[in-house]
């Protein structure tokens, strides 16, 4: 019970710490530093093993309020990460590069995301949710020389986005544009699609996206279930009518996992 109310209180610290740094952020890279080891420390209580246990037992008592503390946290957090985004972009922009956990993260599941639908020279990727720092399109275009695309609702972050891409890969085949997937003139192309993980409404645009796609198209949708749901929108059951579950890669030490789909 005393690590049911530990539990529950650390989520109350942790929504409390992100209101507090997300108000702190006035694009410059002041705060930085506290909210990248508030990230680190919020990634490591999500996949602590002894967390799930008191998870699991949180999920049993089913309550509206557990929910609502969930879904906030999750809004919160999916907004930080979107200013450390901004932080890194910033601080590489001003010339220093370091790297912190949540980074090396998602940089560890890159190779991996589409298990044997791997990206080649002539694909086209998409990422939807490209965000300030598109740490996936650079990795993924300098390994493979893809053309990639990445959208993103918010206009700062692809303004960012690139001028960290013409700082660290200007050579590279890949535009940032905020418009919607109806807008992108090559979705037909299109051969590899990327969600981010905190997009909330990921699986509204998978919807979208079927009859805007080619038949071959394999889409990479991270996602967070259980404790990971407090940092991720989880996975939902997509129309079978339209796409098709293929494979899920389970990282258990990461923040996300990922579902392979196809077309129906
Ligand atoms: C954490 S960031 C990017 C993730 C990371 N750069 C990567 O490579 O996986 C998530 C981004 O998704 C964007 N976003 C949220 N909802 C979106 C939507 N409906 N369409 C496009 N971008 C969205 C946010 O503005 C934010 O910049």
């Amino acid at each position: 019970m005393q690590a049911l109310k530990t539990f529950q209180d650390c989520l109350v610290e942790f929504s409390e710490k992100f209101d507090d740094l997300a108000g702190k952020y006035v694009q410059t890279i002041s705060h930085c530093a506290e909210l990248e080891f508030l990230i680190d420390e919020y990634c490591t209580f999500i996949t602590n093993e002894r967390n799930k246990a008191a998870w699991e037992q949180l999920e049993r008592q089913t309550s509206s309020d557990l929910d609502d503390l969930v879904a906030d946290l999750r809004k919160k957090s999916a907004h930080c990460v979107t200013i450390m985004e901004k932080y890194r972009a910033l601080k590489l922009l001003d010339g220093n590069v370091e790297i912190t956990d949540y980074f090396k993260n998602i940089e560890s599941c890159i190779e991996k995301e589409f298990g044997s639908f791997q990206i080649q020279a002539d694909s086209k990727v998409l990422l939807v949710g490209s965000g300030s720092f598109p740490m996936t399109l650079l990795f993924i275009t300098k390994r493979t020389g893809a053309e990639a695309v990445g959208i993103d609702i918010d206009d700062e972050a692809i303004e960012l986005g690139r001028n960290v891409v013409k700082k660290l890969g200007n050579e590279l085949n890949i535009q940032l544009e905020n418009v919607s997937v109806e807008e992108l003139s090559l979705i037909k192309d299109v051969t590899h699609i990327i969600f981010s993980s905190t997009v909330e409404s990921k699986y509204d645009i998978l919807d979208q996206l079927y009859p805007l796609t080619n038949e071959h198209v394999v889409v990479a949708m991270r996602y967070g279930n259980g404790l990971k749901s407090l940092f991720n929108y989880p996975m939902k059951e997509a129309d079978g009518q339209k796409w098709r579950m293929i494979e899920q890669v389970l990282r258990p030490d990461q923040v996300f996992d990922i579902a392979l789909y196809k077309k129906a």
